[in-house]
Protein backbone atom coordinates (compact mmCIF):
# COMPACT_ATOMS: atom_id res chain seq x y z
CA UNK A 1 0.00 0.00 0.00
CA UNK A 2 1.30 3.46 -1.15
CA UNK A 3 2.15 5.78 1.82
CA UNK A 4 0.00 8.22 1.24
CA UNK A 5 -2.64 6.00 0.98
CA UNK A 6 -2.15 4.12 4.33
CA UNK A 7 -1.91 8.11 5.83
CA UNK A 8 -5.28 9.06 4.50
CA UNK A 9 -7.01 5.29 5.50
CA UNK A 10 -5.01 6.77 8.80
CA UNK A 11 -6.50 9.83 9.20
CA UNK A 12 -10.10 8.80 8.00
CA UNK A 13 -10.08 5.90 10.69
CA UNK A 14 -8.99 8.65 13.48
CA UNK A 15 -11.48 10.64 12.06
CA UNK A 16 -14.32 8.19 12.34
CA UNK A 17 -13.53 6.83 15.33
CA UNK A 18 -13.07 9.69 16.81
CA UNK A 19 -16.70 11.25 15.74
CA UNK A 20 -18.19 7.71 16.70
CA UNK A 21 -16.48 7.85 20.22
CA UNK A 22 -17.99 11.64 20.56
CA UNK A 23 -21.17 10.66 19.45
CA UNK A 24 -21.29 7.70 22.13
CA UNK A 25 -19.58 9.08 24.87
CA UNK A 26 -22.76 9.73 26.80
CA UNK A 27 -24.50 6.46 25.54
CA UNK A 28 -21.76 3.64 26.48
CA UNK A 29 -23.32 1.91 29.61
CA UNK A 30 -20.68 3.12 32.51
CA UNK A 31 -22.59 2.53 35.19
CA UNK A 32 -22.02 -0.65 36.73
CA UNK A 33 -23.65 -3.75 36.00
CA UNK A 34 -25.66 -5.65 38.71
CA UNK A 35 -23.93 -8.50 39.33
CA UNK A 36 -25.76 -11.58 39.90
CA UNK A 37 -24.72 -15.26 40.11
CA UNK A 38 -27.17 -17.89 39.11
CA UNK A 39 -27.85 -20.77 41.75
CA UNK A 40 -25.42 -23.42 40.03
CA UNK A 41 -22.23 -21.35 41.37
CA UNK A 42 -20.19 -23.07 43.36
CA UNK A 43 -18.79 -22.07 46.35
CA UNK A 44 -15.74 -21.81 48.87
CA UNK A 45 -12.92 -24.52 47.54
CA UNK A 46 -14.88 -25.49 44.67
CA UNK A 47 -15.41 -21.84 43.37
CA UNK A 48 -11.40 -21.37 43.69
CA UNK A 49 -10.47 -24.51 41.80
CA UNK A 50 -13.52 -23.54 39.21
CA UNK A 51 -11.74 -19.83 38.80
CA UNK A 52 -8.63 -21.64 38.51
CA UNK A 53 -9.27 -23.64 35.64
CA UNK A 54 -11.13 -20.80 34.24
CA UNK A 55 -8.25 -18.59 34.76
CA UNK A 56 -5.76 -21.17 32.99
CA UNK A 57 -8.05 -21.27 30.22
CA UNK A 58 -8.49 -17.68 29.45
CA UNK A 59 -4.76 -17.55 29.46
CA UNK A 60 -4.70 -14.67 32.00
CA UNK A 61 -0.92 -15.29 32.18
CA UNK A 62 -0.06 -14.78 29.59
CA UNK A 63 -0.58 -11.39 29.39
CA UNK A 64 -0.30 -10.48 32.81
CA UNK A 65 2.96 -12.37 34.22
CA UNK A 66 6.51 -11.19 32.30
CA UNK A 67 9.26 -13.73 31.57
CA UNK A 68 10.87 -14.13 35.02
CA UNK A 69 8.16 -11.54 36.78
CA UNK A 70 5.90 -12.26 39.25
CA UNK A 71 2.51 -13.89 38.52
CA UNK A 72 -0.20 -11.78 37.28
CA UNK A 73 2.26 -8.27 38.30
CA UNK A 74 1.40 -7.51 34.76
CA UNK A 75 4.18 -5.11 32.74
CA UNK A 76 4.20 -7.16 29.87
CA UNK A 77 4.54 -4.09 26.79
CA UNK A 78 2.00 -4.46 24.28
CA UNK A 79 3.66 -2.25 21.18
CA UNK A 80 0.86 -1.01 18.75
CA UNK A 81 1.55 1.38 16.25
CA UNK A 82 0.85 4.33 17.86
CA UNK A 83 2.87 4.01 21.06
CA UNK A 84 3.49 1.35 23.98
CA UNK A 85 0.37 0.04 26.73
CA UNK A 86 1.44 -2.31 29.52
CA UNK A 87 -0.63 -5.03 31.25
CA UNK A 88 -1.45 -3.47 34.69
CA UNK A 89 -1.25 -6.15 37.80
CA UNK A 90 -4.33 -7.55 39.00
CA UNK A 91 -2.66 -9.17 41.89
CA UNK A 92 -5.06 -8.47 44.72
CA UNK A 93 -2.94 -5.68 46.19
CA UNK A 94 -5.12 -2.61 47.64
CA UNK A 95 -2.72 0.13 45.89
CA UNK A 96 -1.61 -0.89 42.51
CA UNK A 97 -3.76 -3.92 42.28
CA UNK A 98 -6.89 -4.75 41.90
CA UNK A 99 -7.62 -5.94 45.45
CA UNK A 100 -9.89 -2.77 46.08
CA UNK A 101 -12.33 -3.54 43.54
CA UNK A 102 -15.37 -4.44 43.61
CA UNK A 103 -17.55 -7.39 41.90
CA UNK A 104 -19.35 -5.04 39.55
CA UNK A 105 -16.09 -3.27 38.49
CA UNK A 106 -14.87 -6.72 37.86
CA UNK A 107 -17.79 -7.72 35.97
CA UNK A 108 -17.83 -4.32 34.42
CA UNK A 109 -13.85 -4.71 33.04
CA UNK A 110 -14.45 -7.91 31.73
CA UNK A 111 -17.84 -7.42 29.91
CA UNK A 112 -17.48 -3.32 28.51
CA UNK A 113 -13.88 -2.94 29.00
CA UNK A 114 -13.86 -0.56 31.82
CA UNK A 115 -11.50 0.20 34.38
CA UNK A 116 -11.91 0.65 37.78
CA UNK A 117 -12.77 4.67 37.47
CA UNK A 118 -14.72 4.46 34.45
CA UNK A 119 -11.52 4.77 32.04
CA UNK A 120 -12.21 2.78 28.70
CA UNK A 121 -9.25 0.24 28.16
CA UNK A 122 -7.97 -0.55 24.90
CA UNK A 123 -8.77 -4.24 23.83
CA UNK A 124 -5.06 -5.48 23.49
CA UNK A 125 -7.59 -6.43 26.78
CA UNK A 126 -9.74 -9.21 24.63
CA UNK A 127 -12.75 -8.58 26.53
CA UNK A 128 -14.05 -8.50 22.91
CA UNK A 129 -14.06 -12.41 23.69
CA UNK A 130 -14.20 -12.33 27.44
CA UNK A 131 -17.81 -10.26 27.18
CA UNK A 132 -19.42 -13.78 26.22
CA UNK A 133 -18.23 -14.94 29.46
CA UNK A 134 -21.26 -16.29 31.99
CA UNK A 135 -21.15 -13.76 35.23
CA UNK A 136 -20.58 -17.14 37.29
CA UNK A 137 -17.53 -17.56 35.48
CA UNK A 138 -16.38 -14.34 35.66
CA UNK A 139 -16.54 -14.20 39.30
CA UNK A 140 -15.17 -17.23 40.04
CA UNK A 141 -11.94 -15.86 37.74
CA UNK A 142 -12.52 -12.92 40.80
CA UNK A 143 -12.19 -15.70 43.68
CA UNK A 144 -9.23 -17.38 42.58
CA UNK A 145 -7.29 -14.10 41.99
CA UNK A 146 -7.82 -12.82 45.23
CA UNK A 147 -6.52 -16.06 46.40
CA UNK A 148 -3.03 -14.70 45.02
CA UNK A 149 -0.13 -13.40 46.63
CA UNK A 150 -0.55 -9.28 46.54
CA UNK A 151 2.24 -8.06 44.75
CA UNK A 152 3.39 -4.21 45.09
CA UNK A 153 5.13 -3.33 41.84
CA UNK A 154 2.46 -0.87 39.83
CA UNK A 155 3.13 -2.22 36.12
CA UNK A 156 4.58 0.60 33.93
CA UNK A 157 2.75 3.81 32.58
CA UNK A 158 1.76 3.87 28.96
CA UNK A 159 3.33 5.56 26.62
CA UNK A 160 0.80 6.54 23.79
CA UNK A 161 0.50 9.14 21.20
CA UNK A 162 -2.16 11.48 20.53
CA UNK A 163 -4.77 10.95 20.31
CA UNK A 164 -4.68 7.43 20.50
CA UNK A 165 -3.69 8.37 24.87
CA UNK A 166 -7.69 9.31 24.71
CA UNK A 167 -8.98 6.85 26.00
CA UNK A 168 -12.62 7.91 25.64
CA UNK A 169 -12.27 7.72 21.72
CA UNK A 170 -12.45 3.58 22.76
CA UNK A 171 -16.41 4.43 23.01
CA UNK A 172 -17.33 4.50 20.03
CA UNK A 173 -15.10 1.53 18.75
CA UNK A 174 -16.77 -0.56 21.79
CA UNK A 175 -20.45 0.40 20.65
CA UNK A 176 -19.77 -1.33 17.53
CA UNK A 177 -17.53 -4.23 18.16
CA UNK A 178 -17.69 -5.61 21.61
CA UNK A 179 -20.85 -8.37 21.77
CA UNK A 180 -23.68 -7.34 24.55
CA UNK A 181 -24.64 -9.82 26.09
CA UNK A 182 -22.75 -13.44 27.49
CA UNK A 183 -22.44 -16.38 25.05
CA UNK A 184 -26.19 -18.09 24.64
CA UNK A 185 -25.64 -22.03 24.13
CA UNK A 186 -27.23 -23.08 20.90
CA UNK A 187 -30.04 -25.58 21.85
CA UNK A 188 -29.97 -27.56 18.60
CA UNK A 189 -26.62 -28.64 19.43
CA UNK A 190 -25.10 -31.28 22.03
CA UNK A 191 -23.28 -29.85 25.12
CA UNK A 192 -20.14 -30.89 24.12
CA UNK A 193 -20.80 -28.13 20.92
CA UNK A 194 -21.66 -25.90 23.00
CA UNK A 195 -18.81 -26.36 25.39
CA UNK A 196 -16.16 -26.15 22.02
CA UNK A 197 -17.86 -22.75 20.79
CA UNK A 198 -17.69 -21.20 24.91
CA UNK A 199 -13.62 -21.94 24.64
CA UNK A 200 -13.08 -21.42 21.26
CA UNK A 201 -15.19 -17.71 21.29
CA UNK A 202 -14.95 -16.86 24.97
CA UNK A 203 -12.42 -18.30 27.18
CA UNK A 204 -9.65 -19.20 24.80
CA UNK A 205 -10.24 -16.13 22.50
CA UNK A 206 -8.87 -18.08 19.39
CA UNK A 207 -10.32 -15.81 17.27
CA UNK A 208 -8.27 -12.73 19.15
CA UNK A 209 -5.35 -14.08 16.99
CA UNK A 210 -6.75 -16.58 14.49
CA UNK A 211 -9.96 -14.11 12.65
CA UNK A 212 -8.16 -11.31 10.47
CA UNK A 213 -9.03 -7.77 11.25
CA UNK A 214 -10.42 -4.37 9.68
CA UNK A 215 -8.81 -1.16 9.39
CA UNK A 216 -10.39 -0.24 12.83
CA UNK A 217 -8.96 -3.44 14.51
CA UNK A 218 -12.06 -4.87 14.89
CA UNK A 219 -11.91 -8.96 14.32
CA UNK A 220 -13.96 -9.44 10.93
CA UNK A 221 -16.68 -11.87 12.02
CA UNK A 222 -17.88 -12.58 8.82
CA UNK A 223 -14.84 -14.31 7.70
CA UNK A 224 -13.67 -15.03 11.50
CA UNK A 225 -11.14 -18.11 12.10
CA UNK A 226 -9.55 -17.53 8.61
CA UNK A 227 -6.08 -16.72 9.60
CA UNK A 228 -5.30 -13.76 11.37
CA UNK A 229 -1.98 -11.52 12.02
CA UNK A 230 -0.04 -11.50 15.13
CA UNK A 231 2.99 -9.29 15.46
CA UNK A 232 3.89 -10.67 11.68
CA UNK A 233 3.25 -14.40 12.96
CA UNK A 234 0.63 -15.58 10.64
CA UNK A 235 -2.22 -17.17 12.69
CA UNK A 236 -2.90 -20.29 10.31
CA UNK A 237 -6.71 -20.27 8.99
CA UNK A 238 -8.72 -22.76 11.25
CA UNK A 239 -11.74 -23.06 9.47
CA UNK A 240 -12.76 -25.92 7.96
CA UNK A 241 -11.71 -24.93 4.73
CA UNK A 242 -9.66 -28.29 3.11
CA UNK A 243 -7.22 -26.03 1.11
CA UNK A 244 -6.53 -22.78 3.68
CA UNK A 245 -7.78 -24.44 6.81
CA UNK A 246 -8.12 -27.84 8.55
CA UNK A 247 -10.34 -29.64 6.54
CA UNK A 248 -8.03 -32.08 5.68
CA UNK A 249 -6.50 -32.90 9.18
CA UNK A 250 -7.82 -35.55 11.14
CA UNK A 251 -9.56 -34.78 15.07
CA UNK A 252 -6.17 -36.47 16.27
CA UNK A 253 -3.76 -34.21 14.18
CA UNK A 254 -6.19 -31.38 15.41
CA UNK A 255 -6.11 -32.55 19.01
CA UNK A 256 -2.52 -33.09 18.85
CA UNK A 257 -1.40 -29.93 17.57
CA UNK A 258 -3.68 -27.82 20.75
CA UNK A 259 -2.10 -30.01 23.73
CA UNK A 260 1.22 -30.70 22.82
CA UNK A 261 1.85 -28.37 19.61
CA UNK A 262 3.08 -30.99 16.91
CA UNK A 263 1.02 -33.53 15.66
CA UNK A 264 2.02 -35.80 12.53
CA UNK A 265 2.28 -35.26 9.36
CA UNK A 266 1.66 -31.45 10.44
CA UNK A 267 4.44 -29.83 11.91
CA UNK A 268 5.00 -27.72 14.93
CA UNK A 269 2.70 -24.57 16.72
CA UNK A 270 5.79 -21.82 17.42
CA UNK A 271 5.65 -18.75 18.53
CA UNK A 272 2.34 -16.96 19.83
CA UNK A 273 0.85 -20.58 19.26
CA UNK A 274 3.37 -22.28 21.49
CA UNK A 275 2.81 -19.96 24.35
CA UNK A 276 -0.82 -20.49 23.89
CA UNK A 277 -0.02 -24.53 24.28
CA UNK A 278 2.42 -24.22 27.23
CA UNK A 279 0.39 -21.96 29.20
CA UNK A 280 -3.33 -22.52 29.00
CA UNK A 281 -4.53 -25.46 26.36
CA UNK A 282 -1.91 -28.34 27.23
CA UNK A 283 -3.41 -27.89 30.95
CA UNK A 284 -6.79 -28.39 29.42
CA UNK A 285 -8.73 -31.51 30.19
CA UNK A 286 -8.79 -33.72 27.15
CA UNK A 287 -12.73 -33.65 27.09
CA UNK A 288 -11.88 -29.86 26.43
CA UNK A 289 -9.50 -30.25 23.87
CA UNK A 290 -12.25 -33.03 22.01
CA UNK A 291 -15.19 -30.07 22.67
CA UNK A 292 -12.74 -27.54 20.66
CA UNK A 293 -12.13 -29.94 17.81
CA UNK A 294 -15.73 -30.70 17.49
CA UNK A 295 -16.79 -26.77 16.80
CA UNK A 296 -13.97 -26.15 14.76
CA UNK A 297 -15.22 -28.96 12.66
CA UNK A 298 -18.57 -26.88 11.85
CA UNK A 299 -17.10 -23.43 11.47
CA UNK A 300 -18.16 -22.70 7.97
CA UNK A 301 -14.98 -22.76 5.56
CA UNK A 302 -13.74 -19.67 4.77
CA UNK A 303 -10.46 -19.58 2.25
CA UNK A 304 -9.43 -15.91 3.61
CA UNK A 305 -7.01 -13.46 2.39
CA UNK A 306 -4.83 -15.28 -0.08
CA UNK A 307 -2.08 -12.51 0.25
CA UNK A 308 -2.29 -13.39 3.82
CA UNK A 309 -2.50 -17.11 4.14
CA UNK A 310 -0.42 -19.62 2.59
CA UNK A 311 -2.31 -23.08 0.82
CA UNK A 312 -0.78 -26.24 2.48
CA UNK A 313 0.80 -28.73 0.99
CA UNK A 314 -1.50 -32.03 -0.28
CA UNK A 315 -0.22 -34.78 2.23
CA UNK A 316 0.79 -36.66 -0.87
CA UNK A 317 3.54 -34.30 -1.70
CA UNK A 318 4.53 -34.86 1.89
CA UNK A 319 7.99 -35.41 1.44
CA UNK A 320 11.10 -32.48 1.10
CA UNK A 321 11.53 -31.48 -2.16
CA UNK A 322 14.30 -29.63 -3.71
CA UNK A 323 16.88 -31.86 -5.30
CA UNK A 324 18.31 -28.95 -7.17
CA UNK A 325 18.81 -25.36 -5.09
CA UNK A 326 18.70 -22.34 -7.20
CA UNK A 327 21.89 -20.34 -6.85
CA UNK A 328 20.18 -17.98 -5.07
CA UNK A 329 19.38 -20.12 -2.18
CA UNK A 330 22.93 -21.93 -1.92
CA UNK A 331 24.21 -19.54 0.80
CA UNK A 332 20.90 -20.54 2.64
CA UNK A 333 21.31 -24.71 2.53
CA UNK A 334 25.18 -23.93 4.03
CA UNK A 335 23.53 -22.47 6.78
CA UNK A 336 21.47 -25.23 7.12
CA UNK A 337 24.04 -27.64 7.11
CA UNK A 338 25.76 -26.54 9.59
CA UNK A 339 22.99 -24.74 12.11
CA UNK A 340 19.70 -26.39 11.45
CA UNK A 341 20.40 -30.46 10.19
CA UNK A 342 21.26 -31.56 13.09
CA UNK A 343 18.16 -31.08 15.22
CA UNK A 344 15.59 -30.85 12.23
CA UNK A 345 17.45 -33.48 9.82
CA UNK A 346 17.77 -32.84 5.92
CA UNK A 347 13.98 -34.16 5.88
CA UNK A 348 12.55 -32.05 8.00
CA UNK A 349 11.22 -35.20 10.21
CA UNK A 350 13.20 -34.22 13.48
CA UNK A 351 16.68 -35.83 15.18
CA UNK A 352 16.17 -37.00 18.43
CA UNK A 353 13.20 -34.76 19.41
CA UNK A 354 9.85 -35.52 18.26
CA UNK A 355 8.92 -31.34 18.94
CA UNK A 356 12.02 -30.86 15.71
CA UNK A 357 9.58 -32.50 13.37
CA UNK A 358 9.09 -29.76 10.96
CA UNK A 359 7.95 -31.79 7.93
CA UNK A 360 4.47 -30.52 6.81
CA UNK A 361 4.08 -27.60 8.79
CA UNK A 362 2.22 -24.74 7.21
CA UNK A 363 4.83 -22.37 8.61
CA UNK A 364 6.73 -24.20 5.26
CA UNK A 365 4.51 -24.01 2.66
CA UNK A 366 4.17 -20.02 3.17
CA UNK A 367 6.30 -18.30 0.18
CA UNK A 368 6.46 -15.25 2.58
CA UNK A 369 8.39 -17.17 5.14
CA UNK A 370 6.75 -15.23 8.12
CA UNK A 371 6.74 -17.70 10.66
CA UNK A 372 10.23 -19.29 9.38
CA UNK A 373 11.82 -15.79 9.86
CA UNK A 374 10.23 -15.13 13.03
CA UNK A 375 11.06 -18.54 14.59
CA UNK A 376 14.90 -18.37 13.59
CA UNK A 377 15.24 -15.19 15.02
CA UNK A 378 13.31 -15.26 18.03
CA UNK A 379 13.45 -19.25 18.97
CA UNK A 380 10.66 -21.11 20.32
CA UNK A 381 10.29 -23.46 23.64
CA UNK A 382 7.76 -24.01 26.43
CA UNK A 383 8.51 -22.88 29.45
CA UNK A 384 10.34 -26.01 31.01
CA UNK A 385 11.93 -27.52 28.20
CA UNK A 386 15.62 -28.72 28.75
CA UNK A 387 18.42 -26.44 26.53
CA UNK A 388 19.32 -28.48 23.63
CA UNK A 389 15.46 -29.71 23.27
CA UNK A 390 13.80 -26.26 22.08
CA UNK A 391 14.36 -24.24 19.14
CA UNK A 392 17.36 -21.53 19.65
CA UNK A 393 17.28 -18.18 18.52
CA UNK A 394 19.67 -16.99 15.63
CA UNK A 395 19.18 -12.86 15.66
CA UNK A 396 22.58 -12.61 17.17
CA UNK A 397 24.34 -15.02 14.90
CA UNK A 398 23.04 -14.09 11.55
CA UNK A 399 22.39 -11.19 9.34
CA UNK A 400 19.57 -10.16 7.60
CA UNK A 401 21.07 -11.57 4.27
CA UNK A 402 21.44 -14.66 5.86
CA UNK A 403 18.16 -15.27 7.53
CA UNK A 404 16.44 -14.25 4.36
CA UNK A 405 18.33 -16.59 2.07
CA UNK A 406 18.13 -19.36 5.10
CA UNK A 407 13.97 -18.60 4.89
CA UNK A 408 14.12 -19.15 1.21
CA UNK A 409 16.09 -22.12 1.13
CA UNK A 410 14.14 -23.77 3.64
CA UNK A 411 10.73 -22.87 1.96
CA UNK A 412 12.21 -24.10 -1.58
CA UNK A 413 13.74 -27.58 -0.20
CA UNK A 414 10.12 -27.92 1.61
CA UNK A 415 7.80 -27.08 -0.15
CA UNK A 416 9.06 -26.67 -3.55
CA UNK A 417 7.90 -22.83 -3.95
CA UNK A 418 10.39 -20.21 -4.41
CA UNK A 419 10.68 -18.19 -1.04
CA UNK A 420 10.01 -13.93 -1.35
CA UNK A 421 11.87 -13.16 2.11
CA UNK A 422 13.63 -9.96 1.35
CA UNK A 423 16.88 -8.45 4.11
CA UNK A 424 14.32 -5.83 4.36
CA UNK A 425 11.79 -7.98 5.70
CA UNK A 426 14.16 -9.69 8.02
CA UNK A 427 15.15 -6.47 9.25
CA UNK A 428 11.66 -5.02 9.89
CA UNK A 429 10.97 -8.60 11.77
CA UNK A 430 13.72 -8.15 14.12
C1 LIG B 1 -3.90 -10.70 25.18
C2 LIG B 1 -3.46 -10.11 26.42
C3 LIG B 1 -4.36 -10.15 27.64
C4 LIG B 1 -5.02 -11.24 28.17
C5 LIG B 1 -5.06 -12.66 27.62
C6 LIG B 1 -5.67 -10.76 29.37
N1 LIG B 1 -5.41 -9.44 29.57
FE1 LIG B 1 -6.12 -8.30 31.08
N2 LIG B 1 -5.33 -6.65 30.20
C7 LIG B 1 -4.44 -6.65 29.14
C8 LIG B 1 -4.01 -5.30 28.87
C9 LIG B 1 -3.00 -4.88 27.79
C10 LIG B 1 -4.67 -4.46 29.79
C11 LIG B 1 -4.56 -2.95 29.90
C12 LIG B 1 -5.52 -2.27 28.95
C13 LIG B 1 -5.45 -0.75 29.03
O1 LIG B 1 -4.55 -0.21 29.69
O2 LIG B 1 -6.33 -0.11 28.46
C14 LIG B 1 -5.50 -5.36 30.60
C15 LIG B 1 -6.32 -4.92 31.64
C16 LIG B 1 -6.98 -5.76 32.51
C17 LIG B 1 -7.77 -5.31 33.64
C18 LIG B 1 -7.98 -3.86 34.06
C19 LIG B 1 -7.01 -3.58 35.18
C20 LIG B 1 -6.86 -2.13 35.52
O3 LIG B 1 -6.06 -1.86 36.43
O4 LIG B 1 -7.50 -1.28 34.90
C21 LIG B 1 -8.22 -6.43 34.28
C22 LIG B 1 -9.09 -6.49 35.52
C23 LIG B 1 -7.74 -7.56 33.53
N3 LIG B 1 -7.00 -7.14 32.47
C24 LIG B 1 -7.98 -8.87 33.90
C25 LIG B 1 -7.70 -9.95 33.08
C26 LIG B 1 -8.14 -11.30 33.34
C27 LIG B 1 -8.91 -11.74 34.56
C28 LIG B 1 -7.72 -12.05 32.28
C29 LIG B 1 -8.01 -13.52 32.01
C30 LIG B 1 -9.42 -13.88 32.09
C31 LIG B 1 -7.00 -11.17 31.38
N4 LIG B 1 -7.01 -9.91 31.90
C32 LIG B 1 -6.42 -11.58 30.19
C33 LIG B 1 -4.06 -7.77 28.40
C34 LIG B 1 -4.60 -9.02 28.55
C1 LIG C 1 -1.91 -15.50 20.94
C2 LIG C 1 -2.39 -15.80 19.63
C3 LIG C 1 -3.07 -17.15 19.40
C4 LIG C 1 -4.11 -17.70 20.11
C5 LIG C 1 -4.83 -17.12 21.33
C6 LIG C 1 -4.42 -18.94 19.47
N1 LIG C 1 -3.58 -19.15 18.41
FE1 LIG C 1 -3.53 -20.80 17.20
N2 LIG C 1 -1.88 -20.09 16.27
C7 LIG C 1 -1.33 -18.84 16.45
C8 LIG C 1 -0.18 -18.71 15.58
C9 LIG C 1 0.70 -17.48 15.46
C10 LIG C 1 -0.05 -19.93 14.88
C11 LIG C 1 1.05 -20.30 13.87
C12 LIG C 1 2.16 -21.04 14.58
C13 LIG C 1 3.27 -21.50 13.68
O1 LIG C 1 3.13 -21.45 12.44
O2 LIG C 1 4.29 -21.94 14.20
C14 LIG C 1 -1.13 -20.77 15.33
C15 LIG C 1 -1.35 -22.08 14.89
C16 LIG C 1 -2.48 -22.83 15.18
C17 LIG C 1 -2.79 -24.12 14.61
C18 LIG C 1 -1.96 -24.86 13.58
C19 LIG C 1 -2.50 -24.48 12.23
C20 LIG C 1 -1.69 -24.94 11.07
O3 LIG C 1 -2.15 -24.71 9.94
O4 LIG C 1 -0.60 -25.46 11.24
C21 LIG C 1 -4.01 -24.51 15.12
C22 LIG C 1 -4.77 -25.78 14.80
C23 LIG C 1 -4.43 -23.46 16.03
N3 LIG C 1 -3.48 -22.46 16.05
C24 LIG C 1 -5.63 -23.48 16.72
C25 LIG C 1 -5.95 -22.56 17.73
C26 LIG C 1 -7.12 -22.68 18.57
C27 LIG C 1 -8.20 -23.73 18.43
C28 LIG C 1 -7.04 -21.66 19.48
C29 LIG C 1 -7.96 -21.38 20.64
C30 LIG C 1 -8.24 -22.55 21.50
C31 LIG C 1 -5.85 -20.90 19.18
N4 LIG C 1 -5.22 -21.48 18.12
C32 LIG C 1 -5.43 -19.78 19.89
C33 LIG C 1 -1.76 -17.88 17.35
C34 LIG C 1 -2.75 -18.07 18.32
C1 LIG D 1 18.71 -27.56 19.12
C2 LIG D 1 17.80 -28.04 18.13
C3 LIG D 1 17.37 -27.08 17.02
C4 LIG D 1 18.17 -26.35 16.16
C5 LIG D 1 19.68 -26.23 16.13
C6 LIG D 1 17.26 -25.68 15.24
N1 LIG D 1 15.96 -25.98 15.57
FE1 LIG D 1 14.32 -25.36 14.58
N2 LIG D 1 13.12 -26.22 16.01
C7 LIG D 1 13.58 -27.01 17.04
C8 LIG D 1 12.44 -27.40 17.86
C9 LIG D 1 12.50 -28.27 19.11
C10 LIG D 1 11.30 -26.81 17.27
C11 LIG D 1 9.88 -26.85 17.80
C12 LIG D 1 9.70 -25.63 18.70
C13 LIG D 1 8.63 -25.76 19.73
O1 LIG D 1 8.08 -26.84 19.90
O2 LIG D 1 8.36 -24.73 20.39
C14 LIG D 1 11.76 -26.10 16.08
C15 LIG D 1 10.92 -25.42 15.20
C16 LIG D 1 11.33 -24.94 13.96
C17 LIG D 1 10.45 -24.49 12.90
C18 LIG D 1 8.93 -24.52 12.93
C19 LIG D 1 8.34 -23.17 12.89
C20 LIG D 1 6.87 -23.15 12.63
O3 LIG D 1 6.30 -22.08 12.83
O4 LIG D 1 6.27 -24.16 12.22
C21 LIG D 1 11.25 -24.10 11.86
C22 LIG D 1 10.82 -23.55 10.52
C23 LIG D 1 12.61 -24.27 12.28
N3 LIG D 1 12.62 -24.79 13.55
C24 LIG D 1 13.71 -23.97 11.50
C25 LIG D 1 15.03 -24.02 11.95
C26 LIG D 1 16.15 -23.49 11.21
C27 LIG D 1 16.05 -22.83 9.86
C28 LIG D 1 17.26 -23.72 11.98
C29 LIG D 1 18.68 -23.32 11.70
C30 LIG D 1 18.96 -21.90 11.75
C31 LIG D 1 16.83 -24.42 13.19
N4 LIG D 1 15.47 -24.57 13.13
C32 LIG D 1 17.66 -24.86 14.21
C33 LIG D 1 14.88 -27.38 17.28
C34 LIG D 1 15.99 -26.83 16.64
Amino acid sequence: MGRLRKYIIGICTIAVVGLLGAACFFFWPHRLPEVQTSKSQLTGAELIARGEYLTVAADCAACHTTKGGKPFAGGLAFKLPFGTIYSPNITPDNTVGIGDWSDAEFVRAMRSGIGKHGEDLYPAFPYTSYALLSTNDILAIRAYLTTLAPVSEPAPENALAFPFNQRPLMRGWKLLFVPRGPFEPDLGKGKMWNDGAYLVEALAHCGECHTPRGLMFQRKQGVALSGGDVDGWKAWNITSDKEYGLGNWSDDQIAEMLSAGHAKDRGVAAGPMREAIDLSLSKLPKSDIDAIVAYLRTVPAVAGDPDLMAVRRKDEELTAVSTQVSSVTQRGKRIYAGACASCHGWNGEGQFNPRAAILGGHALSDPTASNVVRVVLQGSSDHEAAPGKIMPAFAKIYSDEDVAALANYVVEHFSGQAGTVTAEQVSTAR
